[in-house]
């Protein structure tokens, strides 16, 4: 296996993208651009912190019986194929149909083949200043993310600003997927949205998929995808991963699941740096953010 060398800030750059190099290598990087694609596949694409579990919850929901019903006592990382890292020994290739993929690439590193416009892709966006807060706090239980001491949120702040964390600079992510849409089949959906009105987004991609729910089992997909059985779900709070990768004791992976915990967290001061730095191409963007949990969408 190619050596990665890990930089100061204990991550690994692979065609100018940051990576977390202990649960990748460049040889599996190197096989995803011929990656063969089904029809079929489901593709999650999401900038770390933006609410990735909770759609793979929500799809997995809508895609299995077993799930819906509790007769499967699956967790999230078999039922999700994990494209860059391989946290699960799988086969993909031998992996039934329909495959439900999550990853956090950048539009310009994913499979060519997903450009066909055949296979499906689901991309959620938060606003940034949350994903900020939720990401800061998840490097302090991530084990592997905390090889670099994570004490100061003003430090951990200039590096997401400068983009020098897992997945890169967010602004990059975000422009990158909005500006390549139309070289996908895909459906963007904001994790405001869904907290807003997950009933909604839970139908918009019941319909996207092509799946047709009764009623009684979007019921079922959306009472369990809320933020409360969620929270109380040891499988969707990864207690089932060792110590060495979280450290269960300084805080749960469900932390507080809303808009506008940015408020709690940020100074003025902060919040103004941030602005001057994110805000210009922020408004380019073809996306109205949500702030606060009592803003209108
Ligand atoms: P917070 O840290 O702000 O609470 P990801 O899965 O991309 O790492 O995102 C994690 C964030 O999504 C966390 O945000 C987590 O609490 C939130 N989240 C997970 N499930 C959720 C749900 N059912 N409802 C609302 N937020 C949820």
């Amino acid at each position: 296996m190619q050596a990665m060398q890990p930089d100061e800030n204990y991550l690994f750059t692979y065609k100018g993208f940051y990576f977390q190099p202990d649960l990748t290598s460049v040889e599996h990087l190197d096989t995803l651009d011929d990656f063969e694609i089904r029809d079929s596949d489901v593709f999650l694409f999401t900038y770390p912190k933006s609410g990735t579990v909770w759609t793979e919850n929500i799809l997995s929901l809508i895609y299995h019986e077993g799930h819906r019903n509790g007769m499967e006592n699956l967790n999230i990382l078999d039922r999700f194929l994990s494209l860059e890292y391989k946290i699960r020994n799988v086969d993909y290739v031998s992996h039934p149909s329909p495959r439900l993929f999550l990853s956090h690439l950048p539009y310009y590193l994913v499979p060519k083949g997903l450009k066909n416009r055949r296979a499906k892709v689901v991309y959620v966006v938060r606003n940034p200043k949350d994903v900020l807060v939720s990401y800061y706090h998840f490097s302090k239980i991530f084990v592997t993310l905390g090889k670099v001491e994570v004490e100061d949120f003003g430090i951990f702040m200039e590096k997401f600003l400068a983009g020098k964390v897992v997945a890169s600079l967010w602004l990059d992510h975000v422009e990158g997927w909005f500006s390549h849409r139309d070289d996908f089949n895909i459906l963007f959906l904001t994790y405001e949205e869904m907290k807003k009105d997950l009933r909604s987004s839970v139908l918009k991609l019941c319909n996207f998929l092509g799946k047709r729910l009764t009623e009684k089992e979007v019921d079922a997909v959306v009472d369990q995808a809320t933020f409360d059985k969620m929270k109380a779900d040891p499988r969707a709070n990864f207690e089932f991963l060792p110590p060495d990768m979280i450290d269960h004791s300084k805080g749960h992976f469900l932390r507080k699941g809303t808009i506008g915990d940015w408020k709690n967290m940020m100074t003025v001061g902060q919040n103004e740096r941030f602005e001057s730095v994110f805000k210009e191409r922020m408004e380019k963007l073809p996306i109205k953010f949500c702030w606060d949990i009592n803003d209108e969408l």
